[in-house]
């Protein structure tokens, strides 16, 4: 795209470990992958905006000046969400035309994240805004929440940005504190497996949002019976209850909202294994503890589909899987694994044949591939 004076690349992530957890301020780890979002743009001095996706129909136009308009519900919202969070704390002058383009099919890699990164970053550029790596993430995350309407955590934007090539991102989504954990030379080599069922849909009209509340509402109820002082349901974490709490109180509550908590704080003693096991390069039982996850989040967290479970079902038969769950919020169309690469093409085989089977219809769609680790989003 040599009509273009900038070349920004903003990977898709995976969570292999502390999924669903963001969002009650808990312990995460994830990767930046080798695929991803590519914007190709040039500033505009008089703030308007023009953009083509190679990957969706339609051209967006509006100008950064004016006032933010209302969704869409297309897929210029994510730009018109990254203007409206720069917008919170910056005047801006310029806008951008470009091009973007996506390199795998949407569902369940964050895509809606490594989009906006991607546009918060180019309009930073436009306006010469110089943004820290936690404040890209914030930026981003905030038009994520407030103009997106998902009330969702920092995970995805955190490993697209933080991101590191044959390292390990682990986050406390809480302090904001992370740490970037390089690959231990004992651990063998790996790859990511991507398994896209062939499903896709929107995460603002999947079950996320409510589970989110359940989770506050999990929250408000140990605190209640304990006589903890309670605060707003926006300001309240299943973080702020101590497990203690959640051991005293778990028989009283709802038994729906009681397995929510159970979900968290199972997750959060997984999240520290498993940092142990990455740092002692023990990929066996990092892989394991990724499966576990995924058990918790089909009993505790009760997400995923029929399609995606199928998926992990027989991921876990697959000889040279090391773990894995679904990917993201489980909602949407993917799970992924850490696979030994010299038995790719034999896993390939077996998902596909065992997965089509039992679903015909997604012959279209269904698609697997290896990816390997990479750096966070980046000017190219
Ligand atoms: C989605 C959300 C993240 C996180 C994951 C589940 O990807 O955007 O914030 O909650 O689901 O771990």
């Amino acid at each position: 795209m040599e009509n273009y004076q900038y070349h920004i690349f903003s990977p898709y992530r995976v969570c292999p470990l502390g999924a669903h957890v963001d969002h009650q301020h808990g312990l995460v780890t994830g990767f930046a992958f080798d695929k991803g979002v590519d914007l190709w743009f040039s500033p505009t001095e008089d703030g308007s905006v023009s953009l083509h996706s190679e990957t969706f129909e339609g051209e967006v136009s509006f100008d950064v000046t004016k006032p933010t308009q209302v969704k869409e519900g297309n897929w210029g919202d994510y730009a018109r969400g990254a203007k409206y969070a720069l917008k919170k704390r910056f005047e801006l002058t310029r806008g951008i035309r470009g091009v973007i383009k996506g390199s795998l099919p949407v569902g369940g890699l964050s895509s809606s994240a490594a989009v906006l990164t991607a546009y918060v970053m180019a309009l930073a550029k436009a306006n010469s805004i110089t943004l820290s790596k936690m404040e890209v993430i914030k930026t981003a995350s905030q038009a994520e929440r407030e103009y997106i309407g998902l009330t969702n955590g920092i995970l995805d934007q955190a490993c697209i940005v933080l991101g590191e090539k044959d390292s390990l991102l682990f986050l406390d989504t809480d302090t904001e504190q992370y740490r970037i954990i390089r690959k231990n030379p004992r651990m063998p080599e790996f790859e990511l497996a991507i398994i896209f069922s062939g499903l896709t849909r929107s995460l603002v009209s999947s079950d996320y949002n409510l589970r989110v509340a359940e989770c506050k509402t999990a929250a408000w109820n140990m605190m209640a019976y304990t006589g903890m002082p309670l605060k707003n349901l926006d300001k309240t974490f299943l973080r702020d209850v101590p497990r203690e709490t959640y051991d005293l109180t778990r028989d009283k509550m709802p038994p729906r909202f009681a397995r929510r908590a159970e979900h968290f704080y199972s997750e959060y003693k997984r999240v520290r294994k498993g940092v142990t096991a990455w740092e002692t390069g023990n990929l066996t039982l990092f892989g394991q503890l990724s499966y576990e996850s995924c058990e918790s989040s089909i009993k505790n967290y009760e997400c995923g589909s029929e399609e995606l479970i199928a998926i992990y079902n027989i991921m876990r038969q697959c000889d040279g899987i090391y773990g894995g769950r679904f990917s993201g919020a489980g909602f949407k169309g993917a799970c992924i694994a850490l696979v030994d690469p010299s038995k790719k093409e034999a896993i390939r085989e077996q998902i596909t044949s065992e997965y089509l089977r039992m679903f015909p219809e997604y012959t279209d769609t269904f698609e697997i591939h290896f990816c390997k680790t990479d750096d966070g989003a980046r000017f190219i």
